[in-house]
């Protein structure tokens, strides 16, 4: 109970996120002496450092504001960014389609904002990133870090996934650039067998080129989907869908490297 308690505490050097009565949301690093200026007042952190996650301040002109630490999703698209990130629908389901587990030796392209390592991670892997441009990397080990630390379980190298992958025994590759069909061959030398290739992308133009060149690899069980998510107003009598939503991000394509069948492409003896 009493342990319980203490992991509710807010302490200096957290991230937390104050909502305001408009649902708006702020994401502020807690430093003693610090404050937060939002349109609506002013928020001391000292005020912060010490409640219990979930709770209620006020601010400099009376209004109230909670507290509490991000989840991962409200992180991801609050935290400072270069490039695009995954959305946190797709990060979900990323880490089903790729089966992500605790252990795995995963290699992931492009790394972008740190998004999608952040997501991976979490789970358990063990990431290596390939990162074409070093502002992004920076970006990347900055974001993870803020979310756990130094992890020796992580490292980002500066290089073009396009030209190979080092790594062997790889459990999965996951991408998330332009071209993933210019991986497919490097990916069959750096993944085990049984291994899974995840790749997201825009546009279904990329995604039935990457499917082209899955069918002429040695990857099989292919499957293509993208994942739609409408959330809903709950309100007295007013139930009913959002009349926004995002109606488009990407789609995830998986498929899993197979070992040839016996006696396959040996010549006449085995057709
Ligand atoms: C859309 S961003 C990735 C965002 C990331 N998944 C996230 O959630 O934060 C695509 C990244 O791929 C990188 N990239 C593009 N081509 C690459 C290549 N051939 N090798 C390595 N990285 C590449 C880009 O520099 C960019 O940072």
């Amino acid at each position: 109970m009493g342990a319980t308690g203490d992991r509710s505490l807010l302490r200096a050097g957290e991230r937390v996120l104050l909502v305001d009565a408009k649902q708006r949301r702020y994401l502020l690093g807690l430093r003693p002496g610090a404050t937060f200026h939002t349109h609506v007042g002013i928020v001391a952190h000292d005020d912060l450092i010490g409640v219990s996650e979930g709770s209620t301040v006020l601010g400099s002109t009376g209004r109230r504001f909670l507290v509490v630490r991000p989840t991962l999703a409200e992180l991801v698209l609050k935290m400072p960014r270069g490039a695009q990130v995954i959305y946190p629908k797709d990060l979900a389901a990323i880490l089903m389609e790729a089966d992500i587990a605790p252990g795995q030796r995963v290699l992931e392209a492009g790394v972008g904002s740190g998004a999608l390592s952040m997501a991976l991670l979490r789970a358990g892997a063990g990431v290596v990133g390939y990162e074409l441009r070093e502002d992004f990397a920076d970006r990347a080990r900055a974001n993870v870090a803020a979310l756990v630390g130094d992890d020796a379980s992580y490292r980002i190298e500066l290089r073009d996934v396009y030209e190979g992958i080092d790594e062997r025994g790889l459990d999965r590759v996951v991408l998330d650039l332009p071209e993933p069909w210019r991986v497919v061959p490097h990916a069959e030398a750096a993944l085990r067998p049984g291994g899974i290739l995840c790749a997201y992308l825009p546009t279904i133009n990329q995604t039935s080129q990457l499917r082209l060149a899955l069918e002429a690899s040695r990857f099989g069980l292919p499957s293509t989907l993208e994942v739609l998510h409408r959330t809903w107003h709950v309100e007295a009598r007013s139930v009913r869908p959002d009349h926004r939503m995002v109606g488009h991000t990407g789609f995830l394509t998986t498929a899993r490297l197979l070992v040839p069948p016996a006696g396959a492409g040996d010549g006449p003896a085995g057709e």
